[in-house]
């Protein structure tokens, strides 16, 4: 019984390091050339992200414009205050939906929004329109005049 009562090493559980991730889609793009009274392509995506199997941590929303109309459809991906951002357009919901899947999914497993280049589905190596550096990501040194 004195065994019980003696100390026992305690362990702190596994620190959650890796932050939320955030998939924002623009639901108000209109595709050229497309039926105006159709569903938005962009809405598509949207709900179609919002049903995928994706990575606990990772939810979907719609926005009404990310300011990359002429790149419709386009979406955020953003996960916390480590993480690279990045804007992807011209994105396809009948066609591009396992691709950006999968797109998320390997963003989801890093800590700094990286993923290795040859990992990034080819959409996503082609179709950026933006990455964002974390707001803690350092400065080039602006005093130096190096012109790189
Ligand atoms: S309407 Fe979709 S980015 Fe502006």
């Amino acid at each position: 019984m004195a065994e019980d009562l003696a100390p026992k090493e305690v362990t702190a559980p596994e620190a959650t390091t890796v932050a939320p991730v955030v998939v924002t889609v623009c639901t108000t793009c209109r595709r050229d050339g497309g039926d105006p009274e159709a569903k938005r392509p962009g809405r598509v995506l949207a709900e179609a992200l919002n049903t995928a199997d994706l990575p606990e941590g990772v939810t979907v929303r719609g926005v009404e414009c990310l300011s990359a109309c002429s790149r419709s459809c386009s979406i955020l991906i953003e996960g916390g205050k480590s993480r690279w951002s990045y804007i992807y357009g011209n994105l396809d919901p009948d066609t591009h939906l396992d691709d950006i899947t999968a797109g998320i999914t390997a963003y989801a497993t890093t800590t700094d929004g990286l993923v290795p280049w040859r990992e990034r589905p080819v959409i996503f190596r082609k179709q950026s329109v933006a990455r964002i550096p974390p707001l803690e990501f350092p400065s080039v040194d602006l005093t130096k005049d190096d012109c790189a």
